[in-house]
Order: C-alpha cells, then sequence, then structure tokens
C-alpha cells in the first residue's frame, strides 16, 4: 500500500478513515479561502459562492443516498435523512443573495464550478458501491457535525448574522451532535468489511477530501474580488 496508516487494518473503520484522513483534514483546514472566510476577509458573494456549490454536492449526495439506502446496505447503515441539508442550504442561499442583489450570480443553474462538477460526478460513481457512498456521507456530515459548528458560530460572529443564513449548520433533529456521531461510528464499524474493502473506502474518504479541497481552491482563486 502507498499510503502511511497510523492504525493496523484490522483497526475499527470509524478508526481507519478518520487517522487515514488526518493531513487531508490538515489540509483543509489551512486553505486560503476559509482561512479568510473564518477571519471576516470573505464578503457576501464569496460566502455565496462557496453555498452554490455545496448546493450542487449536497444535491448529489442526498438524491444518491436516498437511492442506494433502498438497496444496499453499507448505504443503509449511514443515510439518514434527518442529515439533509438542501433546504437549509437554499433558505442560506436565500438570505446571502438577497443581501447582495440584483447582478449576483444566481442560482445554481448556471454555476461555473469544474470542481462542484467533478465532486458530483464523483458520487454519481459512487453508486457501484455502498462502502463508496458511505466514505462521500462521512467526509461531508461528519465534519458538518464537527468542525461544521464552530465554522457556523465563528460566521455568525464574524458577520453579525445573529442565526441568519446559517441554517447549514444548523441539524435541528440531532440535537447533540456528540452521540450522534458515535452512533454513526458504531454503525461504521459494525459493518464488517474486511481489511480489502477497509482500505478501499479509506482510499475515498482521501479522493473526498481532494474534492472539498478543489473547491477551495477554485474559490481561493477569487479572494482578492471577495475581499471585505
Ligand atoms: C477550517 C476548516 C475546518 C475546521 C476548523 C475543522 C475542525 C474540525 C474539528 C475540531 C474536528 C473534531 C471534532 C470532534 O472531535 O468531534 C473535525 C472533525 C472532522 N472534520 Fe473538520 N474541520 C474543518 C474542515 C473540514 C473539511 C473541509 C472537511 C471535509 C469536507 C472536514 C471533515 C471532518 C470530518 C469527517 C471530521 C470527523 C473526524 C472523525 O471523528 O472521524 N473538516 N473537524
Amino acid at each position: 500500500m502507498s499510503t502511511l496508516q497510523t492504525s493496523p487494518s484490522n483497526a475499527p473503520l470509524s478508526t481507519l478513515m478518520r487517522d487515514g484522513s488526518r493531513a487531508e483534514h490538515t489540509a483543509a483546514e489551512g486553505s486560503s479561502y476559509m482561512a479568510s472566510l473564518l477571519d471576516g476577509q470573505v464578503n457576501e458573494q464569496g460566502y455565496a459562492d462557496y453555498l452554490l456549490r455545496l448546493r450542487q454536492v449536497y444535491a448529489a449526495l442526498e438524491t444518491v443516498g436516498r437511492e442506494l439506502a433502498a438497496t444496499d446496505p453499507l448505504a443503509a447503515a449511514v443515510h439518514d435523512p434527518a442529515l439533509e441539508r438542501l433546504a437549509a442550504i437554499d433558505a442560506d442561499l436565500d438570505h446571502w443573495l438577497g443581501s447582495i442583489g440584483p447582478g449576483s450570480t444566481g442560482r445554481t443553474d448556471e454555476l461555473d464550478s469544474p470542481a462542484a462538477k467533478a465532486y458530483v460526478e464523483r458520487l454519481e460513481a459512487s453508486r457501484e458501491w455502498g462502502g463508496l457512498y458511505a466514505a462521500h456521507h462521512y467526509t461531508r456530515y461528519l465534519g458538518d457535525l464537527s468542525g461544521g459548528q464552530a465554522i457556523g458560530r465563528t460566521l455568525d460572529r464574524t458577520f453579525g448574522l445573529n442565526g441568519k443564513g446559517i441554517a447549514f449548520y444548523d441539524f435541528a433533529e440531532v440535537p447533540k451532535p456528540k452521540p450522534y456521531k458515535d452512533g454513526y461510528r458504531a454503525r461504521l464499524d459494525g459493518l464488517g468489511l474486511d481489511a480489502d474493502q477497509k482500505a478501499r473506502v479509506v482510499d475515498e474518504v482521501k479522493v473526498a477530501f481532494g474534492l472539498n479541497q478543489a473547491i477551495f481552491e477554485e474559490l481561493s482563486g477569487h479572494l482578492a474580488a471577495y475581499r471585505r
């Protein structure tokens, strides 16, 4: 195997997923778009452009998830309608695009984002095996329930939002992320995958992080225009 692993391959799947993506996670935290956003240096258009990309990603993640969970036990083990983010993203877009007014880039239909397109294509391809889908599900939703919670609070403070425009980070149906995440990891660990299958899932988690990183890089290219 070409990748360095900090856990033995017989470790629980959730441990392998977390440890196997540690370097990618650190890279995502250090992206200049994220750093600028959390530092209050990205304007409304800059955040809306991120949400527009996430809208495409979650539309695919949630459509594929619903379909796959009906037939694939691995997808069914992670799929949970309580996590769905699409309506929250749309509500947030109303806030952010509404505050920009006419002349903004508009909704997602004409969005020109090679990074979002590549991410959607990979999500579509995860229909091949529920383990691949689970890797994408984990990367987005467990992140949203973890660091995402702090990101939402920082945005609230930085933009003086009083809770408006950050529905994306508000999981009304998951009031306590910690026990939810513990249960989620237990479901992953109970899937009974063999070492090769686990390695395939971990590789896909890394791919998923890379696709998120590509979105940040795309947005980082516009930081001068987004300056607040
Ligand atoms: C500035 C950006 C970010 C910050 C500050 C951040 C912060 C964190 C923190 C503090 C945790 C651990 C929370 C806990 O122990 O419950 C965490 C977990 C996680 N984050 Fe992030 N994160 C960021 C970006 C991302 C991105 C872009 C992704 C992927 C799209 C991501 C995916 C994850 C995942 C999957 C976990 C769960 C790890 C596990 O316990 O298995 N994070 N993040």
